[in-house]
């Protein structure tokens, strides 16, 4: 048998550090029967008979069309079919344009990365998604600067001592993205979005000053038939430009920039995620139409409300659990959210304890999320009952309890 090459050796080393440090990442699959309180399919449209008919019914209208894109937006994979749906879906959701990418990774890369001009400034959430950290390793900007998470007051420190320790910002010459979301993934908070306007507009009198807001978690879940926070706060104008994902409580993949014409124009120019990759196939986007289609025709309305049902449950049992060294919630201030997370120094155990009792939901820990900061991420979706809101959270009271017995018994032995 050959030995191993040395690449092969540099990755296993990588790997095994990886286990050493707990933060081995691999592919599961779900145990059959579970009860998914871990997926982003937050109006449970994924099985639902609406969307599958819905989708069927749109491949039946476009039953002669080519299934293949046949190429980028740019060469030969555009097409009515496709314009026509990012002018429905900008509408739907009062944008004055849009532009479909491959994946909300791809919209978010591709903008940062070519949006902000050379020396430009973005200032990011520090809970900001992976993907505008990777358009921002690529983009000219000449600093990227992090606030404390959902902190309007950091982030009006941050933008004030650019405003006074750069003239070119001072005078409105050099630009500032401020680069947000409306509800965090892992931690299930919504961001103060009016105060975040608020404090850009009163910062950059010249107008300087850009929200980008991704809307990944909150498109379907808030706002009017699901159209989003922005929407819902009525701050459009606003946003110098919005993202949209469909991978989550769509059950699609692909996603949206909402922006102004020249924006997209640029976009269309510049950004590499858009130009240098095959564009979403024909069932991709007939998918795409077939879940707006239910939202726009106000068939998510009911599964919207369900949802919030399950959100106000869900807080008020968990809310019901005493605090220990073993379980904290996260984001026990604000209950109108669909992701709850139960941060515990053990996430792995208390996973694994719900996931072999039929309730599926994930560990998250570092370098997903800080170290001491490792959670249980509890989603809930339009078709979790009530009763099963009652067992799962009945089980991790029981995994809690059973947790401070046994450190009790612990601390009796090491004081006898
Ligand atoms: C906040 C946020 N933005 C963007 C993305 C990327 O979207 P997509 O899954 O469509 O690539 C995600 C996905 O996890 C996300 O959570």
């Amino acid at each position: 048998m050959s030995s191993p090459s040395s690449l092969d050796r540099s990755m296993s080393a990588a790997l095994l550090r990886r286990q050493q440090i707990s933060s081995f990442r691999s592919l599961t699959l779900a145990p059959q029967g579970s009860i998914d309180f871990s997926s982003n399919d937050f109006l449970s449209l994924s099985a639902s008979a609406s969307f599958r008919a819905s989708f069927q019914r749109e491949l039946s209208r476009i039953a002669h069309a080519p299934l293949g894109s046949g190429g980028s937006r740019l060469l030969d994979g555009n097409s009515v079919y496709a314009e026509d749906l990012e002018v429905d879906i900008a509408g739907f959701l009062q944008g004055k344009a849009g532009l479909l990418f491959n994946s909300g990774f791809d919209a978010n890369s591709g903008f940062f990365a070519c949006v902000p001009q050379p020396g430009d400034v973005v200032v990011y959430d520090e809970l900001i998604h992976a993907s505008v950290h990777e358009g921002m390793r690529l983009s000219r900007a000449g600093r990227t600067l992090p606030f404390a998470h959902n902190d309007v007051g950091a982030l009006e420190a941050v933008l004030r001592e650019l405003v006074d320790g750069d003239q070119l910002v001072r005078d409105g010459k050099r630009n500032v993205f401020v680069a947000v979301e409306t509800l965090y993934s892992m931690d299930g908070d919504l961001a103060p979005l009016q105060g975040i306007v608020d404090t850009i507009e009163r910062v950059f009198g010249g107008g300087n000053g850009y929200l980008i807001v991704d809307e990944a978690h909150s498109t379907g879940v808030y706002g009017d038939m699901g159209r989003g926070l922005v929407c819902e706060l009525g701050l459009e104008e606003k946003v110098f430009a919005r993202l949209h994902t469909f991978g989550k409580a769509l059950a699609c993949n692909g996603a949206i920039i909402l922006c102004s014409p020249l924006v997209r124009q640029y976009l269309i120019n510049y950004a590499r995620t858009l130009i240098f990759t095959t564009s979403l196939s024909l069932p991709a986007l007939a998918a795409v139409r077939a879940a707006f289609t239910l939202l726009w025709n106000g068939d998510t309305r009911d599964a919207q409300d369900r949802l919030h049902s399950s959100i106000k449950h869900l807080h008020n049992q968990l809310s019901r659990l005493t605090s220990t060294a073993n379980c904290v919630l996260q984001n026990s201030d604000q209950n109108n959210t669909p992701i709850v997370s139960v941060l515990t120094p053990k996430p792995r155990l208390l996973a694994k304890y719900l996931q072999d009792r039929l309730y599926l939901v994930r560990p998250i820990v570092y370098p997903t999320v800080p170290r001491g900061k490792e959670r249980v991420r509890i989603c809930v979706h339009s078709a979790n009952t009530h009763e099963e809101v009652d067992g799962l959270v009945a089980r991790i009271g029981e995994w809690v309890e059973q947790e401070e017995k046994a450190a009790a018994v612990t601390d009796m032995k090491a004081n006898l």
